[in-house]
């Protein structure tokens, strides 16, 4: 799999919906896992810009080619997010996306400055932290785009189906991207291959962790991959995550789905409860309310946006 990030640069654009038949989405119903589903893609696809906010403070961030990809990139997930948004809304669940996105964020609370930090001081203490960040996004973006096929299989939504068809060619490069920054850090380099399956081994999450809560993360592993094709699906991933120099045989995808399964064997109850029990809503921060955090300082506001929009 072959990547230019000059092809790339020419190429990027908003993710495009022409043709698709936005007014078909009510015709055929999601199941309560779709859409628990959707929500959790659509949160993490949002939350982007945040992640973004975590690599713009690494050593990583030296490399102009690095960066020119994740300017681009950026860009590409937005739309994710919002035609996903777009899906759910015409789909008859409402919501505002910038309060649940600013909700999200708000929920994260002291952690996320936490992590900034970490993830800086790790960066600079580690000379090959690229290596490991680089193979993350490749997990990343495989497990994404492997969960949007799951999804298509499961809901076998027509318009979905179209929708997710089109993200996963974006996800498909972000992989290529990666992977092969990947390999060609790790290639003749025997220390950063023993750093990047150490943090691996020992630090590595699914895509989303931190933001969703582990229930949620198996809520989402068991709905898409407990079945024979799930769990090729995730065994496959592995596979090509292996082939990366210094990784062979590693298990992550894999390991992460046993893992929920001996959860819920302990406990039956254990992540379905949360898709039987619809809960994909965000519930609004504690302190910190949204007008506090976002230039919409609602109520009191009201009031001053009008006088400037008068003056
Ligand atoms: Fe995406
Ligand atoms: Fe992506």
């Amino acid at each position: 799999m072959s990547f230019s990030i000059e092809r790339y640069k020419q190429e990027s654009k908003k993710l495009d919906t022409t043709g698709i038949d936005w007014q078909a989405v009510t015709d055929r119903p999601l199941s309560k896992g779709d859409l628990f589903c959707l929500h959790y893609m659509m949160d993490i696809e949002n939350h982007v810009p945040l992640y973004l906010s975590h690599l713009l403070v690494t050593r990583a961030c030296m490399d102009p080619i690095l960066t020119a990809f994740l300017a681009c990139w950026n860009y590409e997930e937005l739309w994710h997010g919002e035609n996903l948004g777009k899906f759910l809304n015409l789909y008859g669940i409402e919501f505002d996306t910038q309060d649940r996105i600013a909700n999200v964020r708000a929920n994260l609370g002291f952690q996320n400055s936490v992590s900034i930090l970490s993830t800086m001081l790790g960066s600079w203490l580690l000379k090959d932290f690229s290596a490991v960040y680089l193979t993350i996004g490749a997990i990343n973006e495989l497990s994404t785009l492997t969960g949007y096929s799951a999804l298509i299989r499961k809901s076998g939504h027509p318009v979905l189906k179209d929708l997710l068809g089109r993200i996963i060619k974006d996800e498909r490069r972000h992989f290529a991207f990666y992977i092969n920054s990947a390999k060609e850090w790790l290639t003749d380099n025997e220390k950063a291959q023993r750093v990047d399956r150490w943090m691996l081994d020992h630090f590595w999450v699914p895509v989303g962790q931190g933001v969703k809560t582990q229930e949620q993360v198996d809520a989402l592993a068991l709905y898409l991959f407990d079945d024979e094709q799930g769990e090729e699906d995730l065994l496959a991933i592995d596979e090509k995550i292996g082939r990366l120099p210094g990784l062979a045989g590693i298990k992550l995808m894999s390991r992460a789905l046993y893992a929920a399964r001996e959860r819920r064997r302990q406990d039956p109850q254990w992540a379905w409860r949360l898709i039987d029990n619809e809960e994909w809503a965000v519930a609004p921060p504690k302190r910190s309310p949204i007008g506090e955090l976002t230039t919409r300082r609602a109520h009191a506001g009201d009031a001053a946006v009008g006088a400037f929009e008068g003056a």
